[in-house]
C-alpha cells in the first residue's frame, strides 16, 4: 500500500511502486480532470501539482511523491491563485476542445503562484510546454495575465 494526501485526503493505494502518479489519479482516485496527452513528459496535458511545484504525472512514479500534497485540477479553485486563474479562463473562454485546460491551468497556476505579477514574455516563456493542438495560445495568454494583476 501506498500513502498519499490527494486534494487534502489521505489515501492508500494498493498499486507497485512505478506506477504513474496519473493512472492513480485518474484509475484509482477516478480523479479524471488530469489527462493523458503523450505519456512521454512532452506535452503537459497530466499536469498537477506535487509539494507545491508542477509535475508531468504520466511520468511521476507515485513512489516518488512521498509525504508531499498532491494537488489536482480537482481542489485548484480552493487556492486564491487557482481561484483567480479559474475566473480569467472562464473570462476569457480559453478552452475550444477542453483536453490540455487542466494541465494549462496547473502550470499557470504553479507559474503565478511563484511570480505574481509576471510580464507577457515571462508568460509566454511559463507556458511554452503546454501543448494545446486547437491553438487557443493568445487566449490562454490574456487569461494568465488577467489571473496576475
Ligand atoms: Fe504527460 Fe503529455 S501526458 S506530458
Amino acid at each position: 500500500m501506498i500513502s498519499l494526501q490527494v486534494n487534502g485526503l489521505t489515501v492508500e493505494v494498493d498499486v507497485a511502486e512505478d506506477t504513474p502518479l496519473l493512472w492513480v489519479l485518474r484509475e484509482n482516485l477516478k480523479l479524471t480532470g488530469s489527462k493523458f496527452g503523450c505519456g512521454i513528459a512532452a506535452c503537459g496535458a497530466c499536469t498537477v501539482h506535487v509539494g507545491g511545484n508542477a509535475v508531468r504525472s504520466c511520468s511521476y512514479p507515485v513512489s516518488a511523491v512521498g509525504q508531499q500534497p498532491v494537488t489536482t485540477i480537482e481542489a485548484v479553485a480552493a487556492d486564491p491563485v487557482g481561484k483567480a486563474v479559474q475566473v480569467a479562463w472562464i473570462k476569457h473562454d480559453v478552452p475550444q476542445c477542453g483536453y490540455c485546460q487542466s494541465g494549462q491551468v496547473m502550470t499557470a497556476v504553479d507559474f503565478l503562484k511563484k511570480k505574481r505579477h509576471p510580464s507577457e514574455a515571462d508568460v509566454v516563456a511559463a507556458m511554452g510546454g503546454n501543448l494545446c493542438r486547437c491553438g487557443a495560445y493568445q487566449r490562454i495568454k490574456a487569461a494568465v495575465l488577467d489571473a496576475s494583476k
